[in-house]
């Protein structure tokens, strides 16, 4: 069991940036990732179509052994988590809005929150607020484009960080001194918002929190791998040479990437 992979799924690419702070943390660990690209992004579907996604995508990390699934994704975490975890016994991670962190740091009593629409309608992000942010204000703000132009490998552009701009313009003025990164795409943008964002506003990524969550559940069902060489797999229902483009560009990995037919049907 302990060889076996991590299995991470997203509906594309953003959720590379969750698998970046797994293989820091875990640099032992073989993790097969999917990308969901043909179906992204997911922000604007409904339900029961990312849970279907959802189930297509953990059947098929399971027909691969995984011994565990990270959702890198908000929105398929908060359309379809609960139902995963009733349906199956492998142990899933899902991604959390770090509200929680940011409403006890804030001075100003403002949070800004990114996310995709489905993740801001969602009853896990309303959830969230009422428990750990009930005493701040929180000024949301859908990333319309944000999920595209990283899947296009274009956010590094002018192009992004115009919608960057335009997206943070309301936050800043309304006086917040947090902005979650509520999508795991838009960690691509950390670059373009450091350079946007006035230097007193902090930005706050789940990622790393996700990866120790899914380090602590490891250790305590004694499913570590400890040693020897990883390895990486890579697969998409979408296109190839783009994700093959990104892994190199973002990580300076050299990969094969591979797609299924269970994937892109
Ligand atoms: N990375 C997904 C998330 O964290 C993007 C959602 C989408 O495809 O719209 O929410």
């Amino acid at each position: 069991m302990n060889n076996n992979s991590i299995g991470i799924f997203d509906s594309g690419l953003g959720g590379l940036s969750v698998f970046k702070e797994i293989t820091e943390l875990l640099p032992f660990e073989n993790i097969i990732y999917v990308s969901d690209s043909k179906y992204c992004p997911y922000g604007n579907k409904t339900d029961e179509y990312i849970t279907e996604r959802s189930k297509v995508i953990t059947n098929f990390l399971l027909s691969k052994k995984c011994k565990l699934i990270v959702v890198a994704c908000n929105t398929a975490t908060t359309a379809s988590i609960a139902l995963l975890r009733e349906l199956y016994i492998v142990p899933f991670v899902g991604m959390e809005p770090a509200i929680k962190p940011a409403a006890r740091l804030t001075k100003t009593g403002k949070v800004g929150i990114l996310a995709t629409e489905g993740t801001l309608k969602g009853n896990h992000y309303k959830k969230t607020k009422e428990k750990y942010a009930s005493n701040i204000e929180t000024i949301i703000q859908p990333g319309h484009g944000l999920v595209e132009l990283v899947e296009q490998g274009l956010h590094n552009t002018k192009q992004g960080e115009e919608l960057i701009k335009k997206h943070t313009e309301g936050m800043i003025a309304e006086g917040v001194d947090y902005i979650v990164l509520g999508c795991t795409h838009y960690p691509f943008f950390y670059d373009t918002l450091k350079r946007v964002l006035p230097p007193e506003i902090e930005i706050v990524n789940p990622a790393p929190a996700v990866a120790q969550r899914v380090k602590n559940i490891l250790s305590e069902g004694k499913i570590l791998k400890h040693e020897s060489q990883s390895e990486y797999q890579f697969y998409t229902s979408g296109d190839k040479d783009t994700f093959a483009n990104f892994l190199k560009v973002e990580f300076n990995i050299i990969a094969e990437i591979f797609s299924d037919k269970t994937l892109s049907d």
